[in-house]
């Protein structure tokens, strides 16, 4: 495959790594042979092409039409693809050709980018393609699309949610793209910011065991086999905490908080070796993250000690100049951000930025060495990859590609995160043989189940469904028959269609299924103004209500859209997510009791938008018109979820009631399942600091266990903590225990956990 000048090329560099590391060679470690190749090409490379390295370009930009066109076909345009793939060298490339194209199709795109990169260019460096595959392979065609991120949270199953990591990887793999901008890591604060459908939820403790699963699913076999994918961080920081809830908003977070709760999940998932990240779009504290040197050079690169690639977010350093106000120009902001530290420009259209860094980096405004080492950083990342022996895979190779055991995988994953907020008088599973009206928005659509990010980047197209895949109603009627099931719309998204007929056809109905949800969306498009479920959509529960039926309330959503007043007039609430292509079947078996529910809560659901609190506020937040301390209610809490069958939870031992030092703590409790269904129970673990100079949380998420019990069986559960468990962020912004009484709450439901207080001393 290698032409001439790659093979001249490779051989310099090899007789330069040979001499430069003959000794060392023999002994050491494969990371440090990459070291020596790299320092030997970058020894090769013009300051034009380590520019060119920095440079991620959309694929559409060598395209023929333009960059938005939806297309059915990769026409290159010849011109802009000598130009950028070859004289330009650009380092790396994103984003789809405009349609999904299958793994053969990606593999002929692949293969025509790195053959020409790799034999036409001067030094033959691979391109490093990068992709939002954020839930399953989405923008392979054919492959499995996983429920979002949320879901998978809701779970509460890391052992899930690395297989999740695992298959997208392969799938990924299948066509040829080898680094997922993904798992997002952000911390969704705001209940109304649009993407926490694409995030693990709240929760520090628990976003951070999911990122880690999902990485260690993605990179844990060596990013030298071909089913791995190297992962990209995102979106550091504090994307998730828009102030006002709308996408790219700035967010205020102090220093203490930063440490408390954004920081941990990108800690963990670098400790254990992600390789790229990317920088969120928004600002913190009115500072882009973009040039915020302290973020990124101090914190992520030094102090997280981060050797991996360092991207920007789409245009993002266009959007220093459009949207923050903070550059002048381009000129300015390319060297603000690439001084703040970021090796890689997410500049999709053309290769302008090119020409900019070398201008910057010759009239020293820019040094050297930071381009060397953003370049290090990549070449390092593309030998890890081993994209320069081999830059793209046979799709043949990949048998597995949407196969059963994948399919299996992500019905298990849909089956495992539904959520049963509500179950009056155990009205579900419902009995096969009952009438039942469907209805609602989500009951018929498997774009709704998907969501974004599924074949097209909105997902709301309906001609990249896959036939096969049912939706709620067809899961329904494939389940019990068409006999006993009528169905009518009743409501789109905003509209009413036919709620009257949907009322008067409950009349001679046993049950109703009401299934509500939102209209698939990502940034821009997500942002709402009212947290509360579309109006029509209630409106139509509330006109159903009248026929005084069971009503089953479905929701298929990413955010928790604020439901109180209609929560009184249904009998069983069933929370959905956006479960993905195998949803459908999924509720229907949760509905007719072939699944027994076990999925959790992974956010507070609120029931007022003038009371949204993340279940770790601060006491003072909680004070109430009576000058008590009663001020919390949301409509569910963090880590709520019920099942078919109940949980006893007894017997909670500590093995110690004082601690000091660096010492662990044992503890064990039994969870006996008392009623007479085999059934998954999460046993969460929460750690409550009674008093700290920085006023403390109500309580914080340390350990959680998911474990299967067979009716009237018992189970012991352990879990060790260490003293970093009781730290918290103090006020010099450093870690720190105070010695004081903090108490172990643990069991599965928010609002009935067993206690025990321990003493903590130096
Ligand atoms: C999104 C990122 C995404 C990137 C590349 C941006 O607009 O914010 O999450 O990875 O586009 O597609």
């Amino acid at each position: 495959m290698k032409k001439l000048l790659l093979s001249i090329t490779l051989g310099i560099f090899l007789i330069i790594v040979g001499c430069k590391g003959q000794n060392k060679l023999a002994n050491t470690t494969q990371t440090s042979s990459i070291d020596i190749k790299v320092d030997s090409i970058l020894a090769l490379m013009t300051l034009k092409e380590k520019a060119g390295q920095m440079l991620n370009i959309g694929l559409p930009a060598v395209l023929t039409g333009n960059y938005w066109d939806s297309r059915d076909s990769a026409v290159y345009n010849v011109e802009k693809f000598n130009e950028l793939i070859i004289k330009s060298a650009v380092g790396s490339i994103h984003n789809t050709p405009g349609y999904p194209a299958e793994k053969e199709g990606w593999y002929q795109i692949i293969k025509k980018i790195q053959d020409s990169a790799m034999q036409k260019s001067h030094l033959g460096i691979p391109v490093l393609y990068g992709i939002d595959n954020i839930h399953g392979a989405n923008y392979v065609n054919g492959s499995v699309l996983f429920p979002h991120q949320i879901a998978m949270a809701a779970t509460w199953n890391t052992e899930l949610t690395k297989i999740c990591g695992e298959i997208t990887s392969y799938e990924s793999r299948a066509a040829s793209l080898p680094w997922n901008f993904n798992p997002n890591a952000d911390v969704a604060m705001n209940p109304l910011w649009g993407r926490i459908g694409e995030s693990f939820g709240e929760d520090p403790y628990l976003i951070s065991e999911m990122t880690l699963a999902y990485l260690k699913g993605s990179q844990e076999k060596g990013l030298q086999d071909s089913t791995s994918t190297a992962v990209c961080l995102k979106h550091f920081i504090g994307y998730g905490a828009g102030k006002n809830g709308k996408d790219r908003a700035n967010a205020l977070i102090p220093e203490n908080s930063l440490r408390q709760y954004f920081l941990p999940p990108f800690e963990k998932a670098i400790k254990n070796g992600a390789k790229g990240v990317m920088i969120s779009s928004n600002a913190v504290n009115g500072i882009p993250c973009h040039i915020n040197s302290h973020y990124i050079n101090d914190i992520l690169k030094g102090e997280l000690g981060f050797k991996g690639v360092v991207i920007s977010d789409f245009s993002d350093v266009e959007f220093l100049v459009t949207a923050h106000l903070s550059a002048k120009d381009k000129r300015e902001a390319t060297k603000m951000a690439v001084n703040a530290g970021l090796d890689m420009i997410m500049n999709p259209f053309d290769a302008d930025i090119v020409d900019i860094i070398v201008d910057l980096t010759e009239k020293g405004e820019i040094p050297m060495s930071r381009i060397n080492d953003a370049v290090t950083r990549i070449l390092r990342l593309k030998y890890e990859l081993n994209l320069f022996e081999v830059p793209y895979n046979n799709p043949k190779g990949y048998t597995k590609f949407a196969s059963q055991e994948h399919i299996d995988a992500n019905y298990k994953s849909a089956s495992e995160a539904i959520t049963l907020l509500k179950n009056n008088n155990n009205i579900l599973p419902l009995s096969s043989t009952k009438k039942v009206l469907v209805t609602g928005y989500s009951a018929n659509s498997i774009n709704v189940l998907n969501g974004a990010l599924s074949r097209s980047f909105l997902g709301r197209e309906t001609k990249f469904n896959d036939p096969s895949k049912l939706t709620i109603l067809n899961a329904i009627k494939k389940q019990v028959g068409e006999a006993n099931i009528e169905f009518v719309e009743g409501t789109n998204y905003l509209e009413d269609i036919n709620s009257d007929k949907a009322v008067e056809m409950a009349k001679n109905t046993d049950y109703i299924i009401v299934c509500v949800g939102e209209i698939p969306a990502s940034e821009k498009p997500s942002d709402i103004n009212e947290l509360d479920l579309p109006e029509v959509q209630q409106a139509l529960i509330k006109k159903l209500s009248a026929a005084k039926k069971p009503i089953i309330l479905v929701m298929v959503q990413g955010r928790p859209r604020i439901i109180r007043e209609i929560e009184p007039l249904v009998d069983a609430i069933v929370m959905v997510y956006l479960p993905g292509e195998e949803g459908g079947r999924a509720v229907s078996d949760v509905v007719y009791g072939n699944i027994n529910p076990s999925g959790k809560l992974p956010y507070t659901y609120p029931k007022y938008s003038g009371n949204v609190l993340s279940y770790y506020y601060k006491k003072a937040d909680i004070r109430d018109i009576n000058w008590g301390y009663d001020g919390f209610y949301p409509q569910f809490e963090f880590g709520f979820g019920l099942s078919y069958t109940t949980f006893d939870y007894s017997n909670l031992q500590i093995n110690k009631d004082t601690l000091a030092g660096s010492e662990a703590l044992e503890i064990s409790i039994e969870v006996k399942n008392t009623g007479n269904r085999k059934g998954k129970e999460v046993v969460e673990v929460f750690l409550k600091d009674f008093l700290s100079t920085l006023s403390p949380d109500s309580k914080k998420l340390v350990r959680f266990s998911k474990i299967e019990l067979n009716p009237g069986e018992t189970k012991s559960v352990n879990f060790v903590l260490n003293s970093k468990d009781l730290a918290n962020i103090g006020i010099q912004n450093k870690w720190i225990i105070e010695e004081g009484e903090f108490e172990i709450q643990v069991g599965g439901n928010p609002q009935n956990l067993l206690k025990k207080g321990i003493y903590y001393s130096k």
